[in-house]
C-alpha cells in the first residue's frame, strides 16, 4: 500500500488557509498555489539519493555531494496542475515536464482524457504527478494508468487537498504510488467537490467560471 504524507510545515498550512478562503482573488490564489507547490517539492525531495564527488574549491579539494539516481519528471494534470509546475521548477529546474489533459465530466464525474505528451524517457525518471485536487480520484487514477501504460515505473502523486475517497481509490489501484498532500479533508459533496476544500481549482487559478 502506498503511503500518504500530509505535509504539515507551518508555511504550507498558513498559505493553504489563504488558498481556501473564497475572498482570495485570482492573482493571489495563483501566487499562493505556486508558493505551496515549491514548499511541498522541498519537503518531498528530502529522500532523493546523493552521491559523493570531489571538487576543487578556491582553497583546496572538497568531498561534497550531488544528486544521484533517477532524474525527475513532472506530470501536471491539465489544467489546474499547471498552476503548481513553476513553483516546483524553481527548485528542480532541470526536470522534464509531461502533460496529461483530463477533465471531469460534470454529469458522470468520470475523467475524459484529451491530451497527452510525455518525455521520451519516462521509464527512467522518477515522476511526480501534480494536481491541486484529489476528489473522487478518477483523474489521478486515469493519469497514473496512462503513465504506466507508457512505461512509467516510479510515480509519486502530489496534491494540495484530497478527499478520503480519492486517496482510497489511488491506494487501491496503485499501491506502489506514495501520495503527498497539504491537507486531507473531510468528504466529497453531492457534486463531487471536496469539503471544505477550496472550490474549483482550475476556475480559481485562471479566473474562469
Ligand atoms: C479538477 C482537478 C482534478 C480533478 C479532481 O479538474 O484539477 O484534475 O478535478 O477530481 P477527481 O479526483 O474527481 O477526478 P477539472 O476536471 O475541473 O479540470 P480543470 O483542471 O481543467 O479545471
Ligand atoms: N475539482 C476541483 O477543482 N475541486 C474539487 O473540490 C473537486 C474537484
Amino acid at each position: 500500500m502506498g503511503n500518504v504524507y500530509v505535509l504539515d510545515h507551518p508555511l504550507i498550512q498558513h498559505k493553504l488557509t489563504y488558498i481556501r478562503n473564497k475572498s482570495t482573488g485570482t492573482k493571489e490564489f495563483r501566487e499562493l498555489v505556486d508558493e505551496v507547490a515549491a514548499l511541498m517539492a522541498f519537503e518531498i525531495t528530502r529522500d532523493l539519493p546523493l552521491e559523493e564527488i570531489t571538487v576543487e574549491t578556491p582553497v583546496t579539494e572538497a568531498k561534497t555531494k550531488i544528486l544521484a539516481g533517477k532524474k525527475i519528471g513532472l506530470i501536471p494534470i491539465l489544467r489546474a496542475g499547471l498552476g503548481m509546475v513553476d513553483g516546483i521548477l524553481r527548485l528542480i529546474p532541470a526536470a522534464r515536464v509531461g502533460h496529461v489533459g483530463l477533465y471531469r465530466d460534470p454529469e458522470t464525474l468520470k475523467p475524459v482524457e484529451y491530451y497527452i505528451k510525455l518525455p521520451s524517457d519516462i521509464d527512467e525518471r522518477e515522476l511526480i504527478v501534480i494536481d491541486p485536487m484529489l476528489a473522487t480520484g478518477g483523474s489521478a487514477n486515469d493519469a497514473i494508468h496512462s503513465l504506466k501504460k507508457r512505461g512509467a515505473k516510479q510515480i509519486r502523486l502530489m496534491c494540495l487537498i484530497a478527499a478520503p475517497e480519492g486517496v482510497e481509490l489511488v491506494q487501491q489501484q496503485h499501491p506502489d504510488v506514495d501520495i503527498y498532500l497539504a491537507a486531507l479533508d473531510e468528504k466529497l459533496n453531492e457534486k463531487g467537490y471536496i469539503v471544505p476544500g477550496l472550490g474549483d481549482a482550475g476556475d480559481r487559478l485562471y479566473g474562469t467560471k
